[in-house]
């Protein structure tokens, strides 16, 4: 673990960042990654459809092409299954099997999801990922709202997206208290966070050889999850799998209410209404819905001694410790909190960025939102002193680890939400810090998936589909911002990334490829 200077890092260099030329750049990336119906998050380490990364590319995407960003949406919501999970991968069936794993044989979805209604054109996994989809949609739809009314845009996918908030408040509230809970590390997004150490641990990992890692070909082994990890990875999916990915059977051995995923959740139940106020329907029930989620998470996540949200762990005894070593860092103050407070299971005593994510709550408690703010900046995350961007992880934590993929590198879409989570309650000048550096790490990293957050080295993947596209969305808002205040103070400047040959992104046509029914 380094060290933490306190003193407040220069927020930036005098030269005025090279918009166009990393407009040009992450444009080269989107229209590298798409396949002809959505965007590859990477071309090699993830050569398929992700559900979350899909959202966050459509919100990048619809400053290139609203037609191809309305594209990327609707082909996902295509796999959606009848019981409305939107699963978290697409499989592309024209890319090899051995391509990816766990891979469509693996999950065997249109078979083993048959019962509870897996389409049977395309395989998909089981399992789901956050549900940024209506945030994305709703402003997809803004970017050009004419063409969105004109292919009715908003009216098919509004009814797969209620389905697909009913599915989570129906099949996945397993805590009983109004919160969605994720049935695997990969359902919250954060694979392998320290959060998860402990609800793991009591998950028996599939054997040693019975699998073949295929993100190891591509990726540095120090950067990503553990075989460890895998081998429960496995062993949970291959178990909802085997009770045909049906909720009321599956046993959920690892079951746990995550705040970054019920704050995503909550922030599209405000976009729905927003949706359905644009199609004449009826907003309140969303808007209801929103404020009861947000309430749940204040009382059953919020911890005032870590001055954030935690996770609950659901399967968790309530006089057990939950973190299991790597916990007991992360202090008595949660484990205090967990202990006995009649909610059922335990709060999980690890720091991670998901727990500052509610911030994206517009009704959050004022007190809770000064805590929040003050923790961002606090040792724990050290953002603008210790570090540009927001860890993925306690910086102090025990299981902090700031290269290995969610114990610590910094993430693009993870600080492209702090952002907006600031502006919402109104912080504008560390927002404005933030999306300065955020622009300034996605040129100087060629679009890196995340970053040591000490060094800003990128690790991983590059040229990275969320990372182009969020990036050229806050480029979009900074220009707009220009407009408006230029010259603003105080900015880091943009690297020019280099050799980047002009890019058009070529519009699609304003009349298909369109939505595939499923
Ligand atoms: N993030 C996972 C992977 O690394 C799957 O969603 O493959």
């Amino acid at each position: 673990m380094a060290t933490a200077p306190q003193q407040r890092l220069s927020p930036g260099r005098s030269r005025r960042p090279k918009h166009g030329a990393l407009r040009s750049a992450a444009c080269q990336v989107l229209r590298g990654n798409w396949t002809g119906t959505s965007t590859v998050p990477s071309r090699e380490l993830y050569p398929h459809q992700w559900s979350w990364d899909s959202a966050f590319i459509a919100i990048g995407l619809r400053h290139l092409s609203p037609v191809r960003a309305q594209q990327e949406i609707e082909t996902l919501l295509a796999a959606q299954w009848g019981d409305g999970r939107v699963p978290h991968i697409v499989f592309n069936r024209a890319v090899p099997l051995n391509a990816y794993f766990p891979s469509p044989d693996f999950w065997r979805s249109s078979t083993a999801g048959a019962g509870t209604g897996a389409p049977r054109g395309v395989e998909t996994s089981g399992v789901v990922q956050p549900p940024v989809h209506a945030l994305a949609a709703w402003l997809v739809h803004g970017a050009d709202p004419h063409t969105s009314h004109r292919r009715g845009f908003l009216a098919r996918v509004y009814p797969r997206l209620v389905a697909w908030h009913r599915y989570l408040a129906d099949h996945r509230d397993l805590g009983g208290h109004g919160l969605a809970a994720v049935v695997h590390p990969w359902e919250p997004g954060m694979d392998n966070s320290p959060c998860w150490d402990g609800p793991l641990e009591r998950i028996e990992p599939a054997a040693p050889g019975s699998f073949h890692r295929a993100d190891l070909v591509h990726g540095a082994a120090a950067d990503r999850p553990t075989d460890l990890d895998y081998r429960r990875y496995v062993r949970l999916a291959a178990e909802y799998r085997d009770h045909g990915y049906r909720d009321a059977e599956a046993p959920h051995s690892f079951a746990v209410e995550d705040p970054g995923f019920n704050a995503l959740f909550l922030a599209s139940e405000y976009a729905l209404a927003r949706i359905a106020e644009a199609l004449d329907g009826e907003p309140d029930p969303h808007r209801r819905r929103a404020a009861a989620l947000t309430e749940a998470l204040v009382e059953r996540l919020w911890s005032t001694e870590a001055g954030q949200f935690l996770c609950r762990d659901l399967r968790a005894e309530p006089g057990a410790r939950a973190g299991g070593e790597r916990g007991a860092a992360a202090g008595a103050e949660a484990r205090a909190a967990g202990a006995g407070d009649g909610h059922g299971g335990r709060l999980v005593a690890e720091r991670s960025a998901a727990g500052l994510l509610p911030l994206l709550a517009p009704e959050l408690p004022r007190s809770v939102v000064e805590t929040l703010l003050r923790t961002v900046a606090g040792d724990h995350y050290g953002l603008g002193t210790a570090v540009r961007l927001l860890p993925s992880y306690d910086l102090r934590g025990t299981g902090f680890d700031r290269h290995r993929y969610w114990r610590g590198p910094a993430w693009f879409n993870v600080n492209w939400l702090l952002e907006r989570g600031l502006r919402q309650h109104g912080a504008h000048a560390p927002a404005d810090v933030l999306r300065a550096e955020v622009l300034h790490a996605a040129a100087a990293s060629r679009f890196a998936e995340y970053l040591d957050p000490y060094t800003g080295q990128g690790r991983g993947a590059v040229d990275f589909g969320w990372t182009a596209a969020l990036a050229l969305d806050l480029l979009v808002q900074e220009t707009a911002a220009d407009r408006a205040t230029f010259p603003a103070p105080g900015r880091a400047s943009v690297p020019a990334p280099a050799d980047v040959p002009a890019c058009e992104y070529a519009p699609a046509s304003a009349n298909g490829p369109g939505y595939v029914a499923s």
